[in-house]
């Protein structure tokens, strides 16, 4: 008989609670997954009251403010604050989004916050990014060329070409597309997973790299390419509103085309 109970220190603990100061305005909850490797133990939900009346909009602001002013050790990656960095992306109100583009006024009631799924851990709401970056490099994503530049000047691009990128260079490699992939869950050490095929297909289709089969070649593979089922959460949970799902599509379009 299969055990369907989760392992002991997988479950989440209600942990502290920080009071609002006395006169706050607005109050809002947000609820943080905490865990520290120092301390060991099943992870918390910490309960932020914050007052919304001395605070930015977004759920990014909420965070700085609570490591800022209530508890300094809360630790999560951020950068830019306007969704260009990746680094602030979390799991908001249960979808995976950059905390700095999420409005707080678009979560009804307390605003859960954890890591993005199914990472490891290293504290609170940073996963451990290595595998994800290391299949990213697997790629090549740069541009390969066999043939000697033109003298003096850069290699040209027609703008119908250039456009073939539109959709495909936004990609900030944030992440959330590929921790909300169920394939990914399941088998993220041998499929690519959609953020790092979208970002395979954009230099598959720059016009100026010249190594596109030794590219489909490394894709074709039962896990590579082959574990996406087209089940779309990549799609509908991108911030940036990419379409990483039909970027994997066009990629098993063109190995149906190159088999001829
Ligand atoms: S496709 Fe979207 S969700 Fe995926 S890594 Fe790129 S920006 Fe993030
Ligand atoms: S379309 Fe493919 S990559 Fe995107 S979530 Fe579904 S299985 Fe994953
Ligand atoms: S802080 Fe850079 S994307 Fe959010």
């Amino acid at each position: 008989m299969v055990a369907f109970t989760l392992p002991k220190n997988s479950k989440v603990a209600r942990g502290r609670t920080h009071k609002a100061a006395a006169g706050a305005q607005r109050i809002k909850r947000f609820r943080v997954y905490r865990w520290d490797p120092d301390v060991g133990g099943n992870p918390t939900l910490d309960t932020f009251e914050v007052d919304l009346a001395a605070c930015g909009p977004m759920v990014l602001d909420a965070l700085n403010k609570i490591k800022d002013e209530i508890d300094a050790t809360l630790t999560f990656r951020r950068s830019c604050r306007e969704g260009v960095c990746g680094s602030c992306a979390m799991n908001v109100d249960g979808t995976n989004t950059l905390a700095c583009l999420k409005p707080i006024d678009a979560i009804a009631g307390d605003v859960a916050v954890y890591p993005l799924p199914h990472l490891p851990v290293i504290k609170d709401l940073v996963g451990d990014m290595t595998q994800f970056f290391a299949q990213y490099a697997s790629v090549e994503p740069w541009l390969n060329t066999d043939s000697a530049p033109p003298p003096s000047s850069e290699r040209r691009q027609l703008p119908a070409d250039r456009a073939k990128l539109d959709g495909l260079w936004e990609c900030i490699l944030c992440a959330c597309c590929s921790t909300s992939c169920p394939s990914y869950w399941w088998n993220g050490d041998r499929f690519l997973g959609p953020a790092t095929l979208l970002q395979a297909y954009r230099w598959i289709v720059d016009s100026r790299d010249e190594h596109t089969g030794d590219r489909l070649d490394y894709l074709e593979d039962p896990h590579r390419l082959y574990r996406c089922h087209t089940i779309l959460n990549c799609t509908a949970t991108c911030p940036k509103g990419l379409n990483p799902a039909k970027a994997i599509g066009e990629i098993k379009k063109l190995m149906v085309e190159r088999r001829g």
